[in-house]
């Protein structure tokens, strides 16, 4: 079976409700993004990071997965598919997405602030609690006051390497639904083999190589003209 590795962004999940970055209205319109989304907003003032991450967990956990999370599942009967996302949602994985490499962290999951190893996901890890989907600066798990498992802005992207491995062995290489506005993650399209088709599906594209096949199209629509096209030759 082919190798097809698809990378999401934000548009993955707008069909789901969620608010993507940069599109009008989007999340960095109502915050102020280097107040809620990098190490330095957090040092600065942790109870509001918290507080962020708390009201997207909220949300999220009301999201379901769209046409477009359930069509790529879908091609996994016809190929090992491989999901790289800069999504913090779970959507991949509640389609039932098997291969999900999260590049900017996990929403449903908190870490110890005191060893990134210890990674507790929620709602379990706060099970009992009046809000097991939030947290807050006193918020202890098994000893450890806990941060958002998420990568900030100015912290690595520590799954950067896993994912140009993936797309260097793939052998149909997809873009979903980002404006590919933030590296390292917007740099993988240059990591294909010679000759690996690339397909870009966006209602708004961004501009990208002369040999990318663009699909002009939201990702559920998109999706299902894509597995026409890949369906033809799996
Ligand atoms: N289907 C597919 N794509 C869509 C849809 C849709 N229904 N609606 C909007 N889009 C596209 C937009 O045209 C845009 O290209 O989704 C993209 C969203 O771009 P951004 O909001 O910039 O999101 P993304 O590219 O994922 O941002 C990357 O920036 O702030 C950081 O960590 C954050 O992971 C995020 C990263």
């Amino acid at each position: 079976m082919k190798k097809l590795v698809i990378s999401t962004g934000a548009g993955m999940s707008a069909e789901s409700g969620i608010a993507t970055f940069r599109d009008a209205g989007g999340l960095w319109e109502k915050y102020p993004v280097m107040d809620v989304a990098s190490a330095d907003g957090f040092a600065r003032n942790p109870a509001l990071i918290h507080r962020f991450y708390n009201e997207r967990r909220h949300d999220l956990v009301k999201a379901q997965p769209n046409a477009g999370h359930r069509a790529i599942v879908e091609l996994e009967k016809h190929f090992q598919v491989y999901v790289i996302t800069q999504n913090v949602d779970d959507l991949h994985e509640r389609a039932g997405s098997r291969n999900v490499l999260h590049l900017h962290g996990e929403l449903m999951k908190v870490r110890a602030l005191d060893d990134e190893s210890r990674v507790y996901s929620l709602p379990q890890a706060l099970e009992g609690s009046e809000d097991p989907l939030s947290t807050t600066v006193d918020t202890v798990i098994q000893g450890h006051h806990v941060r958002p498992h998420i990568v900030f802005f100015q912290e690595a992207v520590p799954n950067f390497e896993p994912a140009v491995q993936l797309v260097e062995e793939a052998d149909i290489f997809v873009v979903i639904g980002t404006s590919l506005n933030v590296y390292p993650a917007a740099a993988l399209l240059h990591y294909v083999r010679r000759g690996v088709p690339v397909y870009y599906i966006d209602p708004n594209p961004a501009s990208v190589p002369a040999n990318v096949h663009v699909i002009r199209a939201g990702a559920s629509e998109g999706m299902a003209e894509l597995s026409r096209i890949l369906l033809q030759n799996p």
